[in-house]
């Protein structure tokens, strides 16, 4: 039997321009994700400042527009200055974060280098953990201003004549979480949030800055640490960031198939409480959302992720956080990139967490190969395909009984609208693992269209991995149910699967 849904998009169903910075990830000095991962200067393909160039394929290939660094956790801890200037005498130091030793090859002109190269912009954390705001001043002079100041001088006579130009500005990172270095509560973090921005904007009145928000919807101090920052900071800040990692618990599937509408919640959570404060504030400003870390990660296989390494070993660039995705977590990953797009109009900025090895898309073996995990078509294709405008899909349709979060709607999705390039896509996803369900949608708002492509990630085995030795057992496929007919695009959805079908004006 063929389950049955039905989506209808209309002409109002406009949600907001998709900003493609949606589309960012993150590189964080965190295991092998910099270290035998972006950065390995014995490999084979490395380019003349040690960045490995297939790697560098492969992350223009996934589509990456911006990318968060140097962390994460690591920020908190993290001195600048250590990462510029004549690279052999770089200090040394320990990472408190990941119990690791940072050697300080990588820094700000590394790092800049590496974005040019990737096509990617660079979006920066200053460490608001365990520094404050002259450092946080040093480091956009140096990295921004141009010259003839002492720092932005100190830059030009490191190599880089022209500053770098950022323009996104992350003032700190889960400034919520006890194990960050230099948690704070909300109010003494807003606080020094709002000074930070005010003295930044001093300097470069034209920054976008990311104020914490955070780690997560399961933070006993969710929505009020939001209230709470935003009433220290909302004049000061353009975003609030938020965080989420998803895993199955206790076997429940089910409920981790539906992890969306989690994302969902939380957004809108998020967006009523800036809101609320935009509210008392009687301002006219809107606060946007930067989703600057979200993934599929199994946190809970680490007994106690502040001791990740052990005690007494301070290794470099040890094997952490190193995740094997299967055709579940990649359909879960699809399924929080509609999430995303269904929340246009307010998530402006996205970063999957991680880039390489670390929770990440593209894995790496020193002097090997790199390859793709399951995870990263989804989002090659939603970053090539969903441009324009997110259009909402009304779904009428079976339902999947969770724990989580009671019935949920098997199908979920979402039409992207480029209007100027005369193309659409409609992104979809079967959380269903019995019911293959044939969808029809009705897009008689988008005029005549015709299908370009179609894509589908399913498997008989929703273990199925990809791996150094076979690093394409799972990739999508086209699927030839589709057919447009009478502005009604008809497609059957496999179970647990994801699907995007490109469309372009006839
Ligand atoms: O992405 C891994 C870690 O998750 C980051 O360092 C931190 O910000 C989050 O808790």
């Amino acid at each position: 039997i063929v389950s049955k849904a039905l989506i209808t998009v209309s002409t109002g169903a406009r949600i907001g321009a998709i900003d493609p910075r949606v589309y960012g990830s993150f590189v964080e000095h965190l295991g092998r994700c910099v270290y035998d991962g972006i950065y390995e200067p014995q490999h084979p393909t490395a380019d003349e400042q040690g960045f490995r160039e297939d790697v560098l394929a492969l992350v223009r290939e996934l589509g990456v527009t911006t990318v968060r660094y140097p962390g994460g956790n690591f920020v908190s801890g993290y001195r600048w200055e250590d990462g510029v200037g004549p690279r052999e005498q770089r200090p040394v130091r320990r990472d408190l974060a990941w119990h690791s030793t940072e050697t300080n090859e990588v820094g700000l002109h590394e790092f800049a280098h590496w974005n040019r190269k990737a096509g990617s912009e660079p979006m920066l954390a200053l460490n608001l953990g365990t520094r404050g705001e002259l450092e946080a001043l040093d480091l956009v002079e140096y990295t921004n201003l141009p010259a003839g100041s002492a720092l932005s001088d100190q830059r030009v006579a490191n190599g880089a004549q022209e500053g770098f130009g950022v323009r996104m500005w992350c003032l700190g990172n889960e400034m919520d979480g006890p194990w960050q270095l230099g948690h704070r509560d909300a109010v003494d973090y807003g606080k020094l949030a709002s000074r930070t921005a005010k003295a930044l904007r001093q300097l470069q009145p034209d920054l976008e800055l990311v104020v914490c928000g955070s780690s997560g919807a399961a933070m006993p101090t969710f929505g009020t640490w939001e209230r709470q920052v935003l009433e220290q900071s909302y004049d000061d800040v353009d975003f609030i960031s938020a965080h989420a990692y998803y895993e199955p618990h206790d076997g429940d599937v089910d409920s981790f198939l539906a992890s969306a509408v989690d994302m969902d919640r939380f957004i809108d959570v998020v967006a009523a409480t800036a809101d609320h404060v935009k509210a008392e504030k009687r301002s006219d400003k809107t606060i946007f959302i930067s989703f600057d870390e979200w993934n599929v990660w199994y946190l809970s296989r680490y007994e106690d992720v502040d001791k990740i390494t052990g005690d007494d070993d301070w290794p470099k660039a040890p094997r952490l956080l190193e995740d094997v995705y299967t055709v579940t977590d990649a359909v879960v990953v699809g399924s929080l990139l509609i999430s995303l797009l269904k929340h246009a109009d307010r998530v402006k900025s996205a970063s999957l967490a991680q880039l390489v090895n670390v929770i990440a898309p593209i894995m790496t073996e020193p002097g090997g190969s790199a390859w793709r995990q399951t995870t990263f078509h989804p989002f090659a294709i939603t970053a090539r395909l969903g441009r324009g405008e997110a259009l909402r899909a009304e779904i009428a349709g079976p339902t999947i009984p969770t724990k989580r979060f009671g019935d949920v709607s098997a199908v979920d999705a979402v039409v992207t609208r480029d209007a100027e390039a005369g193309t659409a896509a409609v992104f979809l996803v079967n959380r269903s693992r019995t019911e293959p369900i044939t969808v029809s949608v009705a897009l008689h708002g988008l005029g005549g269209v015709s299908i370009t492509e179609t894509a589908t990630l399913a498997d008989d085995d929703l273990e199925a991995v990809n791996t150094a030795a076979e690093p394409d057992r799972v990739t999508p496929s086209p699927n030839d149910s589709a057919t447009v007919s009478d502005g009604s695009l008809t497609i059957t959805l496999p179970p647990v699967s994801w699907t995007a079908v490109g469309l372009t004006a006839e």
